[in-house]
């Protein structure tokens, strides 16, 4: 199979989470101890994926790029790509699509954050799929935000429906996906939707009705934060900053993962704790080492 690339989606405009986005791009602000978009990254990384495209909007691009480089520091290979207006998230497949070149693709939208142990292999057997896609359902209390799957009597998903007035299910489609290389194709053929943008349902509904899709459930040992809302937002910091401070380990590190991945090695993995040697994050990257 052609090696799966990677998109993070982090263009928008952030107007819910005003006026702390007026000046910054909300994948940028902190989760905790690192920009929120170390972790979608890290998701990407975790799938074995080191060939990444970050869309951004035109006037936050520069940040992105001081944020996260060009991705060597990790072994890993960034491309930028700008989004002029936020169409739609189907619309990444379009401004991605020389980059992804025909590949599969995993998009992870860059403000979700996902924690769970069994991650890696969740995202290796959505990896394996040759053709068609995988995305994952995640139960929550307040489904009427999110794109929401309809479950036939069997069990089986035949509808995703975006931000339902009466939620079919408590089951939100989360914000990463996993389709085949005709994804751009297919974007292309989405028409608007009645707020005027490209649907990722849309696109996701044309891969279920023929079969295509397959839709799995996050289930309840997985943490799932969109940080759609300063409550959500800080919601996934405590979230991280208990869980690390409990266990003495880190979430959402790429400089963790990379290392793990072989893609960089001690001298690199030294460098970067040396970078952020003054707090617990560059301590611990050290920690590594011993
Ligand atoms: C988007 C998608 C929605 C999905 C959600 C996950 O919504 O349209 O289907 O469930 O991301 O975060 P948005 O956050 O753009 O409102």
């Amino acid at each position: 199979m052609t090696q799966r690339k990677g998109i993070i989606l982090a263009g928008g405009s952030g107007t819910r989470l005003y006026p702390i986005t007026v000046s910054v791009s909300k994948q940028l602000l902190p989760v905790y101890d690192k920009p929120m978009i170390y972790y979608p990254l890290s998701v990407l990384m975790l799938a074995g994926i080191n060939e990444i495209a970050v869309i951004t909007t035109p006037q936050d691009q520069d940040q992105f790029m001081r944020a996260l480089g060009d991705g060597s520091q990790w072994g890993v290979s960034l491309t930028y790509i700008v989004q002029p207006s936020p169409d739609g998230l189907a619309q990444a497949y379009l401004l991605a699509e020389d980059f992804l070149a025909g590949a599969p693709s995993a998009m992870v939208l860059g403000d979700n954050i996902f924690f769970g142990h069994g991650l890696p292999e969740l995202l290796a057997e959505a990896d394996a799929q040759e053709t068609g896609g995988t995305v994952f359902g995640y139960r929550v209390a307040d489904p009427e935000r999110y794109g929401v799957v309809d479950f036939d009597a069997e069990g089986n998903a035949r509808q995703i429906i975006e931000k339902p007035e009466v939620p079919p299910s408590n089951y939100a489609v989360t914000g990463l996906y996993f389709l085949d290389g005709d994804a751009p194709d297919r974007a292309r053929k989405v028409t608007p939707s009645d707020r005027g943008e490209l649907e990722i349902t849309t696109l996701l509904e044309g891969y279920l009705h023929e079969g295509m899709l397959k839709v799995k459930q996050m289930g309840r040992g997985y943490a799932w934060f969109d940080t759609g809302t300063h409550a959500s937002l800080l919601d996934a910091g405590n979230f991280v900053r208990t869980l690390q401070s409990r266990q003495g380990l880190q979430t959402g590190s790429p400089d963790e993962i990379a290392f793990d991945q072989g893609w960089i090695d001690r001298a690199g993995l030294e460098e970067r704790g040396k970078l952020f040697a003054k707090n617990d994050y560059g301590a611990y990257l050290l920690s590594l080492l011993k």
